[in-house]
């Protein structure tokens, strides 16, 4: 077994045990699988996840699953992308060439995005594969510096992520949360789990 895949049954496994807690409560895409045929519920496993933003407003987040993991659609405004260009300087890898959760061409940008207002992230912690949570609000509060500008802090052993998913420096976590291949199939609607027309 390699590195990669010890790791991958480790963040599977923590996942399953209920560290992230992640996958509760969301809103399924794939209804009723339990009526599907064996080969059908294989292929809802892998199926893209169409994502309707439509109703998402600056500064919201919603939840979809795909392949069993939670994908992040964060709406940011423009004060959270201004302070994403001062963060930089923070960032472990503020330009997303680490290669341990390669990040698309399409988004190895400083919002990491294909269009900078709407983050597309799998909201699992690159360490031990815990949640993080949202920490949105900027400005001083527990577990978080007092120059805050919004982002997520993985309660786990205290990674903090930026609103663009990039890992602050000297934190347990390896990487940058991961950008799942995704495209746009209209300005309303996200296609996840594709990123090329067929
Ligand atoms: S699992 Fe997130 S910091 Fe360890």
């Amino acid at each position: 077994m390699s590195d990669q895949q010890v790791d991958q049954a480790k963040r599977t496994w923590l996942i399953a045990s209920g560290c992230a807690g992640a996958v509760g409560g969301l809103a399924t895409a794939v209804p009723f699988v339990s009526t599907f045929t064996p080969s059908e519920r294989a292929k809802a496993a892998g199926a893209s996840v169409e994502v309707d933003i439509s109703a998402l407003k600056p500064g919201e987040k919603l939840t979809v699953e795909w392949r069993g993991k939670p994908v992040w659609v964060v709406r940011r405004t423009p004060e959270q992308l201004e302070a994403l260009k001062a963060l930089s300087a923070e960032m472990a890898d503020p330009d997303s060439v680490r290669t341990a959760y390669p990040t698309p061409e399409y988004a190895r940008n400083t919002p990491r995005s294909i269009k900078p207002e709407y983050l597309v992230v799998i909201g699992i912690c690159t360490h031990l594969g815990c949640s993080p949570s949202d920490k949105f609000q900027a400005g001083p509060q527990p577990s978080l510096p007092d120059d805050w500008k919004g982002g997520f802090l993985c309660p786990c052993h205290g990674s903090t992520f930026d609103l663009a998913g990039r890992v602050f420096k000297n934190k347990p976590a390896p990487d940058n949360l991961e950008v799942p291949p995704h495209m746009y199939l209209s300005d309303t609607s996200i296609l996840i789990g594709e990123d090329k027309k067929a």
